[in-house]
């Protein structure tokens, strides 16, 4: 997992540990992106620690972005420490030595089997990896991403978050022929919390569950203050989700390229969903899901905290 904790980061790596048996977790890396490379870093492993898993590696990765600088999230949206809704405990556990980019390759070229690359914040660490050495190509599975938009916005008028910050990146990444999927704002728009489903998400009543439950009050609070949303959007688990009931989500496989210069449009995903550039197609992009049935895959994540399901 290369990711940017921030909360709804952390909570797609407690999906993805909350199922051993399907996911064998290389590596969790770190990149600049909601907050700076050394709070997302200590926030991955104090992530680790609350699900118990003390044994998965995190790497730290790229301090700022291709061209552009390093970029951090004002404090309302992730709070000071990233993870704002939440108290973890400062990490007793220690970033690796190696270097993100060096552990990508590295794992990477040394797996057994295809690697899969779950991407939920700016990709600068994933294009400086495909640059370096581009053999890991023939490696990886598939890249599964949250980021960038067909009608929807974030960041600027034109562009989502991830995708603005490290366009660059994008734009190695979205070239590298590596079978691609997105996750856009068009679906994780649609995640939206609830008094309800927040509720539903506490009553697990594990601590894994309370983290959850109150980085994602936190995040809708700004979120509904912010963009006048009926809930908070659930951005990065979108990408868990998928990885575990695909059947949840429709898309398409359309061509998508990445806008770099233009005056307003900078870090825009310029989506091809009607084939009007008769391009091959690049990125399976989703655009629709079975809402209920993420918030009841979370809960189902959750619980297995409580199960001993998840074992170090
Ligand atoms: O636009 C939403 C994305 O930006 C999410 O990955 C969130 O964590 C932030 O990185
Ligand atoms: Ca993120």
């Amino acid at each position: 997992m290369d990711c940017d904790p921030g909360q709804d980061d952390a909570i797609a790596i407690l999906m993805a540990i909350a199922f051993p048996e399907r996911f064998d977790i290389l590596g969790i890396t770190t990149v600049s992106g909601n907050v700076s490379l050394e709070k997302t870093t200590t926030n991955a492993l104090k992530t680790c620690e609350l699900a118990g898993r003390t044994d998965i590696p995190v790497y730290a990765g790229c301090s700022r972005h291709l061209v552009n600088d390093a970029f951090h999230m004002d404090e309302d949206l992730h709070g000071e420490t990233g993870l704002g809704g939440t108290e973890l405990p400062d990490p007793e556990t220690k970033v690796q030595k190696e270097h993100a980019v060096d552990f990508l390759i590295e794992a990477i070229l040394a797996s057994p089997k295809k690697v899969t690359l779950a991407v939920t914040g700016p990709q600068t660490n994933i294009a400086m990896a495909l640059i370096k050495d581009p053999r890991i190509k023939g490696n990886i599975e598939e890249i599964i991403f949250m980021g960038g938009a067909l009608e929807e916005s974030n960041i600027t008028p034109s562009a989502e978050f991830n995708m603005y910050l490290d366009p660059e990146a994008c734009r190695v990444v979205f070239t590298s022929g590596v079978k691609l999927t997105m996750l856009p704002l068009d679906i994780t728009h649609k995640l939206l919390t609830s008094k309800t489903r927040l509720e539903k998400i506490r009553a697990v009543g594990n601590k894994q569950a309370e983290a959850v439950y109150s980085m994602l009050a936190f995040t809708e609070e700004y979120d509904m203050k912010r963009y006048g949303m009926d809930g908070g959007p659930v951005h990065d688990p979108s990408v868990l989700a998928f990885m575990l009931k695909p059947e949840l989500f429709e898309g398409k496989d359309v061509y998508v390229t990445m806008d770099l210069n233009g005056e307003y449009t900078r870090g825009r995903t310029v989506i091809d969903w009607f084939d009007l550039t008769n391009t091959t197609p690049n990125i399976y992009v989703i655009r629709d899901g079975d809402v209920d049935g993420f918030f009841d895959l979370i809960i189902d994540c959750l619980k297995r905290y409580s199960t001993g399901a998840v074992a170090a």
